[in-house]
């Protein structure tokens, strides 16, 4: 056990878990020069098509629906200007990294692979925890965009539902710059939609469920310094404003999901046979 029980029974009840100092200082500031390494290391052109906007469209749709198992980067919406060239430079203009990198880079495997971190998911109830992806996320200075209000399990879905979502501030992150806010006791709700794959299997949709609006003035901040980590359940609704400030708010995250749940294979994220997924 590393989680005490009143830890267990408040995130039982809230659907939500804040730890502070979970992570070293040095950890933090690893996994944040590894990342800036990656994006150095990363050729645009590689995600930006110079056709038209459809075309891109298309281009953006692997790219992502591609990534599941590899590590790519992802720019901010508002990162381009009307001629698509970039605002700012490169290194400020990555929205995230995703989605393997607990898988094929040995900084962040390191990170995210602890004896820790797989105490923590047995403690709130996972039996054979699978990491099912990983995010680097920027926040970027100015146009760090906003992420709406989400349940996690709308894009990762199980059956029986289990994932569940563990996030390392690797800065401080306040209302300032666009810190997580969540809805305590929200994850009681059913799940509201569901995104998956079309049948071609070359672009994503949406299903609602239930198309009631959540109730922002129940959100709370979470602001918090960097080495904290907070576990979210899988239905809780959260989200993010846009980072206006002059400071970046970086953060990691990783998804876990039940080895023994169901997988649907309409889910965006696959991943090819040759790398299944893996525990701690
Ligand atoms: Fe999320």
């Amino acid at each position: 056990m590393l989680l005490t029980q009143s830890q267990i029974k408040f995130f039982e009840e809230n659907g939500f878990l804040v730890l502070e100092d979970f992570v070293s200082q040095e950890s933090c500031e690893k996994l944040r020069i590894r990342a800036s390494e990656i994006v150095n290391e990363f050729d645009p052109s590689e995600s930006v098509s110079i056709f038209t906007t459809n075309e891109q469209t298309r281009h953006s749709d692997r790219f992502f629906l591609e990534s599941g198992d590899k590590i790519r980067c992802f720019f901010e919406e508002e990162a381009f200007d009307e001629n698509g060239e970039l605002k700012q430079q490169k290194e400020f203009s990555i929205n995230k990294i995703g989605h393997a990198m607990h898988d094929l880079d040995d900084v962040f495997e390191n990170f995210s692979r602890t004896a820790e971190l797989a105490a923590v998911a047995k403690d709130i109830g996972f039996e054979d925890p699978r990491i099912l992806q990983s995010m680097y996320i920027f926040k970027q200075p100015k146009i760090g965009g906003e992420v709406v209000c989400h349940q996690d399990a709308t894009f990762l879905f199980t059956d029986p539902l289990s994932v569940k979502g563990f996030w390392f501030a690797l800065e401080d992150a306040s209302v300032e710059n666009g810190c997580m806010w969540t809805i305590p006791g929200g994850h009681r709700n059913d799940l509201k939609s569901r995104f998956f794959r079309n049948k071609n299997g070359d672009g994503t949709e949406m299903e609602i469920f239930n198309d009631s609006p959540w109730d922002i003035s129940r959100l709370i901040p979470l602001e918090v310094k960097a080495g904290t980590m907070v576990i979210l359940h899988g239905l809780l609704p959260h989200m993010s404003y846009a980072n206006r400030s002059n400071r970046t708010r970086h953060a990691y995250t990783m998804h876990l999901i039940e080895g023994s749940a169901d997988y649907p294979e309409w889910n965006w994220l696959q991943r090819s046979p040759e790398m299944p997924l893996r525990g701690f």
